[in-house]
């Protein structure tokens, strides 16, 4: 049956005929999507001063990351990079734009950041480290902070840029 669904990481919704296998904003696993219905409304986090200074650095990681896969992106070589590179951008951005809900500030713009032009084999090796520091940093955060949803966003982030970190591996 065709039906809204929801992602209970990033919040943003889907119309389809099954819930999908990863969500198609933020990357979540399927076990995140629930039936519009059945969704729950988390917004704004009431967090300890760590998890918000912990927020603040993973929104300025997320920017700086959209920017990167935005910059390589537009120089990609192949289509298979392109897509990929393409994905990547709006997911980062979409982990920037939930951080920012969840602290309670305005989502900061992309900033200029600098790819390796149009080698493709070392963007792909510069997201494997961009990838490696916020899964590092994000399984911290998440082992640190008090609150159950800044847990649950952080490990969910962390699970979500461990898989960029394969499709960075299997391409490069
Ligand atoms: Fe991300
Ligand atoms: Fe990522």
């Amino acid at each position: 049956m065709f039906s809204p669904y929801r992602c209970q990481i990033c919040g943003e919704t889907y119309l389809g005929s099954d819930a999908p296998d990863r969500c198609p904003y933020c990357g979540a696993h399927g076990r995140w999507m629930m039936g519009a219905a059945e969704w729950v409304k988390t917004g704004k986090v009431e967090m300890s001063e760590q998890s918000y200074e912990d927020c603040m650095k993973a929104i300025q990681l997320e920017v700086g990351n959209a920017a990167f896969y935005k910059c390589a992106q537009k120089n990609a070589q192949t289509q298979v990079t392109q897509a990929i590179f393409k994905r990547l951008q709006k997911q980062e951005a979409e982990h920037a734009e939930l951080l920012a809900e969840m602290a309670g500030v305005e989502e900061p713009d992309l900033p200029d950041e600098d790819c390796a032009g149009n080698d493709d084999a070392q963007n792909l090796a510069d997201a494997h480290d961009r990838e490696q520091r916020a899964i590092q940093f994000y399984l911290q955060v998440a082992d640190r902070a008090p609150e159950k949803r800044v847990q649950e966003v952080f490990r969910a982030l962390a699970d979500i840029e461990s898989e960029h970190l394969k499709i960075s591996n299997i391409y490069r």
